[in-house]
Order: C-alpha cells, then structure tokens, then sequence
C-alpha cells in the first residue's frame, strides 16, 4: 500500500515594508503592498508533515504536537480546502493518479522556536502548511500560486514561500488572484545583510494583528494617507535600493517605516501600543550608533524595525554586527547574546528558505 506523505519547511519572514490593514477580510486581502526579508537559518522555522489516508476520517491538525480545531470556514480549513482543489485539478487531467484529494489529511506542525516569543509564527506555519501539503500532492505550483493560498491562512505568510527580498503585491482584483508574494532578489544577490533578533519581551502580545488592523482601518486618518501617499513610494525605493545594494537607503526607509506602522498604531481609537520603553531605548541606541557614523563621514550602520510587538530586529551589514551586539549588551547588560538560539538574541543570517 502506498503511504502518502510529504514533509516541508518554512522560516519567519521580517517585513521592512509593513503590512497593516485588511480591505477585505476574508480573502486576506491587504490595504498596501509590502516587502519583507525572510530569514535564512534553522533557528526560526516551522516543519510540517502532511499525510493523506482513505482511513483518516477527518482533516486534523497538530500544532507542537497539540490538536488545535480545524473551524469550518477558518483560516485552516480555507487553505486545506485551497489546495485541495489544485489537486483535483491535477486528478481531473491525469485519471491516473491516485485521488488524495478525496482522502482527509492529518498534519503535524511544529516551530523551533517558542510559538510565545512574540516572533512571526503564523507566517512560517502556514506557509509550511500550504508547502507540505503542495508537495503531498505533488502540485505543479509556483511559489507564487502557493501564495495565493498561504496569504488565505495568515497575510504575512504569503511572503514565506521565497527565501531573500520579497515583495506582497496588494493587487487589485476583487477576487485576489493578483495579490500574492513575488521574489525581489535571492539571498545570494545580497547575503552580507543580517538580521539581529532582541527578544524584548516574549509577553503574547495585547492586541492581535487582527483585530488591530480592523481597529485601523475603522479610525486611523493617517494610515488613509499612508497607503495612499507614502506606500507605493517606498515600495519602489526600497526594491531600487535592495537591487543595487544600497543599505543606507535600505536602512532609512525601513526605519521610517517601522517608525510610521507604530505611528498609525498610536493613532487608532483607541490607541495600540506594541513598543515598550525597551523598545524605545533600542531605537534611541540605533540613531545615536548611526548618528556617530555619519558625523565621522560614514553611513547608516543599521536599521531597527519593530512589528506588532515589542521586540527589536537590527538589520545590518554582516561587518558591523560585532559592535552592535556588544553596544547592546553594554547598554542592556541584563541581555544574554547567544547563550541558546531563542535567547536574548540570536544573529540570523538572512535568505533562501
Ligand atoms: O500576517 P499577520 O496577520 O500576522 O500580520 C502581520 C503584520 C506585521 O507583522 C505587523 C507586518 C508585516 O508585514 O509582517
């Protein structure tokens, strides 16, 4: 008898660009565009394992080895449901093959990482979940298709199926199939860039990305003006900047636009705090670093960036990480760098899942 099973993996992604709002809720679809850097080493992945029985009763799914519900018409269920359909496709061409798409699946999903760091789980656990099960029924998709699926399960999940710069395209269709994940350049283009993770605060965060970014999109004026005027700008300028290797320019405009998510945050009703005052002293830290750098005639040496949490991701040049780190033991000295991968902090390198 066959055994039909298909194992895949996929690392946290960090976006520069930030996406924050929904404009439509269901199918995922975003109020802008964003672009993101996906983190290339074993520290912060999900793998998932798929498996498609005639005897499973039920699609079931473990997540750390506890059985979460798969509710009808979640999140989970529509990204099964999804590729289930790719593969009938594939079914209805080839008579052939064997018809998995009528078996239930058991998956088993697991982060190794603390699902509770307060670190981007949801983007690399869908985008297992949607690999694994592509390749369980061996679906002639592009990454690109299957982003289509993973977005379904959690937004930021779609930019996970590529490895390097990768950009979400919003789109404009009504019915989603322009707003997926496109690669802006592999890791190989760019490798010296490398991701340094301060673990703020592994507190679950207060407020969802969910329900924080409905709270925005119903109150904040400022993020109408940011998706308007000030997305499709810096989407060009830092796909420019990430194509010819120019981390200063890199650097300014993920720091602004970490800067403005946190400011669009502040100015829903009522407000959303993500940043603490550790937070905050980390990016007095950065400016003042950068600002040394450039009075002595040099250039930005790193760039903060700050999602729906507290915690700090330093991009920087591979060169300058040494003094980064020390700079931040120094001046947090209750930070503990590199005593175990989930640590205080870990160096990602940053690149191809
Ligand atoms: O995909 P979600 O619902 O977890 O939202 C992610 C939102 C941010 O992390 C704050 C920004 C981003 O683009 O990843």
């Amino acid at each position: 008898m066959s055994v039909y099973q298909a194992t895949a993996s996929a690392p946290v992604n960090i976006a520069c660009i930030k996406y924050w709002g929904k404009r439509d809720t269901k199918l995922i679809l975003p109020t802008n565009s964003s672009l993101s850097v996906t983190l290339d080493q074993d520290h912060l992945r999900s793998t998932t394992t798929s498996r498609a029985d005639p005897s499973f009763e039920k699609d079931r799914l473990w997540l750390n080895g506890q059985e979460e519900e798969i509710k009808e018409g979640g999140r989970l269920a529509t990204c099964i449901k999804e590729v289930k359909r790719l593969r009938r496709e594939v079914e209805e061409k080839n008579p052939n093959e064997p018809k998995l798409s009528t078996y239930a699946v058991h998956i088993a999903s697991k982060n190794n990482f603390p699902t509770a760091a307060g670190l981007a789980s949801s983007a690399s656990g869908f985008a297992a979940l949607v690999s694994s099960l592509a390749a369980l029924y061996a679906l002639p998709a592009s990454p690109s298709q299957l982003s289509l699926i993973a977005r379904q399960g959690s937004g930021s999940a779609c930019r996970s199926l590529f490895g390097g710069y990768v950009a979400w395209e919003m789109g404009s269709s009504p019915d989603g199939s322009d707003s997926l994940a496109i690669e802006v350049a592999p890791q190989s283009h760019w490798p010296d860039i490398h991701a340094l993770i301060c673990v703020v605060s592994d507190d679950k965060k207060g407020t969802s990305s969910t329900s924080g970014m409905q709270r925005t999109v119903e109150t904040s004026t400022l993020l109408q003006h940011r998706i308007k005027h000030v997305v499709p700008e810096r989407m060009k300028a830092i796909k420019e900047a990430i194509l010819v290797r120019d981390f200063d320019s890199f650097a300014r405009i993920t720091m602004q636009d970490s800067n403005q998510f946190h400011a669009v945050a502040l100015d829903t009703d009522p407000p959303i705090f993500y940043m603490n005052d550790v937070s905050r002293s980390i990016i007095a830290l950065i400016v003042e670093y950068n600002r040394v750098s450039i009075e002595n005639g040099g250039k930005i040496k790193a760039a903060y960036t700050y999602d729906a949490g507290p915690n700090a991701v330093i991009y920087a040049p591979k060169e300058n990480l040494k003094e980064i780190i020390s700079l931040i033991v120094k001046y947090f000295p209750q930070a503990e760098p590199f005593k175990d991968p989930f640590g205080l902090f870990g160096a990602q390198g940053v690149g191809s899942g």
